[in-house]
């Protein structure tokens, strides 16, 4: 088992509780959200760190990395918050490679969780100050759903921050000489995140360009 507390209480090691075999057959991938090649990642997000600065993500913030895939931010994030993440993937490997990668960078996470995200209220111990969606909720079949997962989740006045690609077409965004991220018709206007998410119980806080190709919403849970 990794080394995992929460205060003084040790929490269990959540990641491939199965050996590597997901434990629950419902739990489905969402359509598009097959994590990146690193190569053409790396060249798209160089500063992932300033990224996490920009979304809101506070030194003190407790912060759960919804669906962390290969732990390209979790690992900055960590270090950002001193190892106050609780990092989620539905995918075993993908939870090696980020432990790997936490570890990589000298830093560690509260708890490691494999299962799906819309499970999420039933998996934390305690409520969070910030959950972070990167590149993942335009593949979100039910995003109504999964934002009143996610605010059961926060703790009062928590924030939700969704990264994500911007609507232009596939061809136009472009990375290292190829087009890039989910499908044209899959992607999604900011105003597009607010109309769901706004009426799931929470207010925009800030909607931020990541240049390129992204942009950055956040959202804060209302009582
Ligand atoms: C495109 S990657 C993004 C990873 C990371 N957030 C980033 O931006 O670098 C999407 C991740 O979501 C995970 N995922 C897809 N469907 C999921 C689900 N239903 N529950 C939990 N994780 C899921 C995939 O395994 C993959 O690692």
């Amino acid at each position: 088992m990794l080394g995992i507390t929460l205060g003084a209480l040790p929490l269990p090691d959540l990641g491939c509780p199965c050996g590597g075999r997901l434990s629950d057959p419902m739990s489905t991938r969402f359509p598009a959200t097959t994590m990146p090649d690193r190569d053409w990642w790396v060249a798209l997000w160089p500063d992932p760190a300033s990224v996490l600065r920009q979304l809101g993500i506070q030194p003190d913030m407790t912060v759960l990395d919804l669906c962390c895939g290969d732990g390209y931010f979790t690992a900055p994030l960590a270090k950002r918050v001193g190892g106050k993440v609780y990092a989620l993937d539905l995918d075993p490997e993908m939870l090696k490679q980020a432990k790997a990668e936490v570890a990589r960078q000298g830093v560690s996470t509260r708890q490691w969780i494999c299962a799906d995200a819309r499970k999420i209220s039933e998996l934390l111990p305690e409520p969070v100050d910030y959950a972070l969606m990167a590149n993942t909720f335009h593949g979100v079949p039910d995003q109504t759903g999964l934002a009143r997962a996610v605010r059961t989740a926060l703790r009062r006045q928590g924030l939700f921050g969704i990264v994500n690609w911007l609507p232009l077409q596939r061809e136009e965004t472009t990375v290292l000489g190829k087009p890039r991220g989910p499908r044209t018709e899959m992607r999604m206007s900011s105003d597009a995140v607010r109309a769901v998410i706004e009426p799931s119980g929470y207010r925009t806080v800030r909607i931020i360009n990541l240049s390129p190709y992204h942009y950055g919403a956040v959202f804060e849970a209302v009582p």
